[in-house]
């Protein structure tokens, strides 16, 4: 048979054994679904507590809200470019992935619909907090949008890069991407602020739905960090060139993630150190994934105490 007709077919013994494929067959096995939970008691819940521990929970909501719409907005240059490489397990587990950010998005509209009675743009947008430019005092750190500038400028690269790139350009770019979005935002960034609501709910016994639905969240979580964080790792055994790259991404947002999350001062009681160290953790980890070194002194910032700015996160 011509090699015309074979490139037609993606599909290898190899691939279906590959760890990527089982990543999108694990996707398949653990979906969830937002109709199946009960908002019942999350809603008796809100009326219960305080108005200030209304405002505090909300404003860590409503950033999930809008993050998690972003980050389903950001994936469309890692389609595009796993069929630029070929790789059709990367595209059917990036469906999953496509397919469970929407959801997340959809799990908080309807939590918010259902318990506090706000969907349209006009009655959450109030809600969104913002403290103006987030400044380091001691001026050492720049805080930059991650969300907004890295995510979309990363993407818009990576995109060009599919359309009409060479192939080392477009796995350069996917690095780049894929380690802000999935190493940096998912696997470092939002990681505390999925514990802290975990943690808050905990505390107050209450918001049983939040809590389940965080949980739910957080596992798929783990394997879109995993997905990227092993692409990474495939592409960077490829070039070892490509380490650098992750490098300069975390270092272009080094303010981002030595400031503490904003909620680990919103709510009262929480254990600020635990959530610094958790970042730690999750960065070492994010770097054993990838195949890469940790750098130390982004480490030794994270745990400095006397570096205690706050940085707004939106999480997804
Ligand atoms: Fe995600
Ligand atoms: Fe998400």
């Amino acid at each position: 048979m011509s090699s015309d007709v074979e490139s037609k077919f993606h599909f290898s013994r190899e691939m279906v054994s590959g760890e990527i494929y089982r990543k999108y067959e694990k996707a398949m096995r653990k979906h969830w679904k937002v109709e199946d939970l009960d908002f019942t008691q999350d809603a008796l819940d809100w009326q219960r507590i305080t108005p200030e521990q209304q405002k505090g929970l909300l404003g860590i909501t409503i950033r999930f809200l809008a993050g998690e719409q972003a980050v389903t907005d950001e994936l469309v240059p890692m389609l595009a470019a796993s069929h630029a490489l070929r790789r059709f397990d990367w595209t059917m587990f990036l469906a999953t992935f496509l397919l469970e950010e929407a959801k997340h998005a959809e799990f908080f509209m309807r939590w918010h619909e259902a318990v506090v009675g706000i969907v349209d743009p006009s009655e959450v947008a109030p809600h969104f907090l913002t403290r103006g430019k987030t400044v380091d005092p001691t001026g050492r750190f720049e805080v930059r949008d991650v969300m907004h500038e890295a995510l979309p400028n990363y993407g818009r690269i990576l995109h060009e890069a599919a359309l009409g790139g060479t192939e080392k350009e477009i796995e350069r770019a996917f690095v780049q991407f894929s380690a802000a979005y999935n190493g940096f935002v998912e696997g470092v960034l939002t990681m505390p602020s999925y514990e802290i609501v975990i943690d808050t709910t905990t505390q107050w016994d209450a918001f049983p739905t939040l809590n389940r639905g965080f949980k739910l969240i957080l596992a798929d979580e783990g394997r879109h960090i995993t997905f990227g964080t092993t692409a990474c790792r495939m592409l960077i055994e490829k070039d070892p060139s490509y380490e650098e790259v992750v490098h300069e991404v975390f270092d272009a947002y080094r303010g981002n993630i030595v400031g503490l999350v904003e909620y680990q001062k919103a709510v009262p009681g929480l254990d600020v150190g635990k959530y610094q160290t958790m970042k730690v953790r999750h960065y070492r980890n994010r770097c054993r994934e990838m195949g890469v070194q940790p750098d130390d002194t982004l480490i030794e910032q994270i745990l400095d105490p006397s570096i205690d700015f706050v940085v707004g996160v939106e999480a997804g």
